[in-house]
């Protein structure tokens, strides 16, 4: 299978150092960095850093047991037949994994994947007319819903699961809810583990050291994205074909693309001054995996006062928006470039006799040609004039597989370029702050 390349045409010039790397030469700017990461690569594959207790993702593909694969797929079976509505409770990386691979491979304009039920998403986040109409639309449709927390106790899908569970309950009674819950969360600990069991609700556990933000290939992603109607095998298999990439005794420098992506984004942090990594994709299709991207980046390098800010874009909409700034404003930020190779469909621009609109001159050609025209002079004009480095993650199409592979490209990057910066990748100290505050304020018992 063809697996996603990285292009550092745009690159400036961290571009030309990364293009003689993967030509086998050495380049002396880049050595202080590139030692930095082979260090990192050797913690990361032999567990001695901090937060060594949380790497089960990085041989995840390879070990991922066929009969669990197989018992989540019955279940799911199960759970299709009896659902015209799936629902999904669940935030960070609880939540956006799932929906980073739903919204990449269901159709553009559908709520679904074909023969699916609609998946839709409950608990992450605290909005009371959105909990009201989604309680208004179930009164109406059948469904089941997994319920996903780690730590099992979380306040926002806590929240959401008691007002779902409570609808569920009178909607077809204690026994009929219970054949339509399911539960992915701690083996053992937290309130979601102790109500599962007293309940008696089907459970899927978390590894223990496999961390939210690192877990989407875990049941966290995998038993709702089955329900959903995605083909978790295929899935499963591009993330370990891209292990098998990765992981080595050490890096290669002309085949390993995580590494050469964690390099490209620590010249640019370190020697280029930038404060901020732009993901960008021209199909979107993409925009959720940006999210679930600025999670894994976000939670794993934005500590200790270090760390590039993640954000992201859609072009060409946002080339209307953020254009301008990104074109001519403050130089904080380079750029990387989610760019699809392929499209599923063909659509043409027919000709016009009378050419009133005046777009005769892209007549005959597909849409396809002109985004990607579109793609090549946009980084040209940011990477030239407007002096933005630019990296692209080619990706060669939009199906399971590939996204596996992304998805672990992108984990082993970040847990990289993390280690490289002398952080702890794998933990997230900061997002308590919000929580106490909130609780005090709440009158929560400690
Ligand atoms: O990456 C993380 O660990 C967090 O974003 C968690 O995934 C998120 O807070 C949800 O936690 P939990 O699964 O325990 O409810």
């Amino acid at each position: 299978m063809e697996s996603i390349r990285l292009d550092f045409t745009y690159g400036l010039e961290a571009g030309q150092i990364l293009q003689s790397l993967s030509e086998g030469k050495d380049v002396a700017a880049a050595e202080g960095v590139k030692k930095d990461l082979e260090r990192a690569y050797r913690t990361l594959l032999d567990g001695t850093g901090a937060g060594s207790d949380f790497l089960g993702w990085v041989r995840l593909p390879s070990r991922i047991p066929e009969a669990e694969l197989s018992s989540m797929t019955e279940k799911a079976e199960a759970f299709r037949k009896k659902s015209r509505l799936f629902v999904c409770i669940g935030i960070g990386g609880s939540y956006l994994g799932t929906r980073a691979v739903v919204e990449a491979l269901k159709p553009r304009l559908a709520d679904r994947i074909p023969g699916s039920p609609a998946l839709i998403y409950a608990g992450h986040h605290l909005e009371q007319d959105y909990m009201a109409e989604l309680l208004e639309l179930l009164d109406s449709h059948d469904y089941t819903l997994c319920v996903i927390s780690k730590s099992g106790t979380t306040t926002e899908p806590a929240i959401a699961f008691r007002l779902l569970r409570n609808h569920l309950e009178k909607k077809y009674g204690k026994e009929e809810a219970k054949n339509r819950i399911v539960a992915v969360t701690d083996k053992a600990k937290g309130a979601l583990r102790t109500l599962a069991t007293e309940e008696g609700y089907a459970t899927y556990t978390v590894p223990d050291d496999i961390g939210g933000r690192y877990s989407v290939l875990s049941p966290v992603g995998l038993f709702p994205l089955a329900v959903a109607g995605v083909d978790i095998k295929g899935l499963v298999a591009g993330a370990k074909s891209m292990q098998q990439e990765l992981v080595a005794d050490r890096i290669d420098w002309q085949r390993n693309i995580a590494a050469r992506y964690a390099l490209f984004r620590q010249l640019q942090y370190r020697q280029g001054g930038m404060k901020a990594e732009l993901l960008v994709d021209f199909d979107s299709r993409f925009h959720y995996l940006g999210e679930w991207w600025k999670q894994l980046f976000g939670e794993s390098e934005g500590k200790q006062g270090k760390g590039l800010f993640p954000c992201n874009a859609g072009f060409t909409t946002d080339l209307h928006s953020l254009g301008q700034y990104i074109q001519e404003g403050e130089r904080l930020f380079f750029e990387s470039v989610l760019s699809l190779q392929r499209q599923k469909k063909r659509v043409v621009i027919p000709q016009d006799a009378r050419n009133l609109d005046g777009m005769d001159f892209v007549a005959g050609k597909e849409m396809a040609y002109v985004n990607q025209k579109a793609e090549e002079g946009t980084l040209m004009a940011h990477s030239g004039k407007g002096n933005v480095p630019v990296a692209r993650i080619l990706v060669p199409g939009l199906d399971a597989c590939h996204i596996g592979q992304l998805i672990y490209f992108f984990e082993f990057a970040c847990g990289l370029s993390g280690y490289s910066m002398n952080v702890n990748p794998f933990d997230q100290p900061g997002v308590e702050a919000y929580k106490q505050n909130m609780f005090r304020l709440l009158g929560k018992p400690s």
